[in-house]
């Protein structure tokens, strides 16, 4: 009787036929990992299932898969634990999604996220003379970067971005993420290129949509919609890019208006994208064209009741206006950006009390650029 059984999705382009689903019973402890099964079955059943693995521990990044339609390292995951996640106890292994399928489990990653890589630039660009010796740099000035750093490019993140499904030209996750690791760096001369051609890019930093998969799929807790959003800040609160896919703009009509009342107004949040907070902002060529098109949603909504007429275009306001206030000048008022690492922890002994982040309730480390420009 085996301890667990898995059921692999196999597939094998030169034959022409259909990817299909296989069953095999493993004998193995729960402790030993889904690879471990997956590379039980090959040995005893069948040598040509094609999986792609190397240190079986969580470094190498190779063995990227989805368990039970999540996607994870194999070598990362207990047997027990995974078919206490299956539905019917049987583990699900399939191959990572976003990227085409070579044999099996194996995908083809020079297709999509080697070329994404490729596509930031990923080394860095210093301006001047080399130094005679190391470039020397400031601890605390890699904190930020350190997170990024972390990524084993196992293309998990990629694998689930919705973003990417939707768009496949969208650099994604882990090609931001990795982004971000240059631009955070001191040593870098070329942020500002670096930021300008990924903000003005219709597949680049504004491509994403906040669906928090990327977080939530990367092993290595790299978090990478967080360096998106980095990037972003700089782009736009330090740089003042105003890019031509109207990114920027459009993140700025949702602050403002969220300052305004404390909630969305959508009627009103595509004028602001276009033409900023002005009334007459309603009538710039784009914003009407848009608002006209979208009338008939409107229209929609309004005789299934979803929205009254007077909300559709007065918006809703919270009452509590002053406790908001209070949150937007506590951020407004600092003389620099404060950015939460949660990355890096350190016992809160170990942390000298004038690094000591105020109001740090996690013992994580924060960093923040001095030559950054206050802002949310
Ligand atoms: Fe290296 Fe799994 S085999 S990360």
């Amino acid at each position: 009787m085996p301890d667990y059984s898995l059921r692999i999705r196999r597939y094998s382009p030169e034959t022409g036929e259909a990817p299909y689903w296989q069953e095999f019973g493993i004998e193995l402890d729960g402790h030993r990992s889904v690879l471990d099964g997956i590379l039980q079955a090959r040995d005893r059943e069948d040598g040509s299932i094609g999986i792609r693995c190397s240190c079986r521990a969580a470094i190498c990044g190779s063995c990227g898969v989805r368990i039970n339609g999540r996607p994870g390292l194999a070598c990362h995951m207990h047997l027990n634990q995974a078919a206490a996640s299956s539905r019917d106890g049987t583990i699900t292994i399939e191959p990572m999604g976003n990227m085409p399928v070579l044999k099996d489990l194996i995908t083809d990653m020079d297709a999509v996220h080697w070329k994404k890589i490729r596509r930031v630039t990923p080394w860095l660009l210093p301006d001047g003379d080399p130094p005679e010796r190391e470039y020397i740099v400031p601890k605390e000035s890699m904190v930020d970067v350190t997170q990024s750093m972390a990524c084993i490019q196992c293309g998990a993140c990629v694998s689930d971005c919705l973003s990417m499904e939707v768009d496949p030209e969208f650099i994604g996750p882990a090609a931001l993420a990795k982004a971000y690791r240059f631009v955070g760096d001191p040593r870098d001369g070329q942020q500002f290129e670096r930021l300008k051609d990924l903000s003005e890019d219709p597949h680049g930093i504004y491509d994403c949509t906040h669906c928090f998969n990327c977080i939530e799929a990367c092993p290595k807790g790299v978090a990478p919609m967080s360096q998106i959003m980095r990037l972003r800040r700089i782009a736009g609160a330090d740089h003042h890019i105003d890019d031509a896919n109207n990114g920027h703009r459009h993140e700025q009509a949702f602050v403002s208006l969220v300052k305004q009342g404390g909630l969305l107004h959508e009627a009103e949040l595509l004028p602001r994208s276009y033409a900023g907070d002005s009334w007459f902002a309603k009538f710039k060529p784009k914003a009407a064209a848009e608002l006209v098109d979208s009338l008939p949603v409107i229209t929609k909504a309004v005789m299934r009741g979803k929205v009254s007429p007077a909300s559709a275009l007065m918006g809703h306001k919270i009452t509590d206006h002053k406790n908001l206030r209070r949150i937007f000048d506590t951020i407004e008022d600092k003389d620099e950006r404060f950015e939460l690492n949660l990355y890096i922890v350190q016992p809160d002994d170990e942390v000298p009390d004038d690094k000591a982040p105020a109001g740090d309730a996690h013992g994580a480390a924060g960093s923040s650029s001095p030559e950054r420009s206050p802002n949310a």
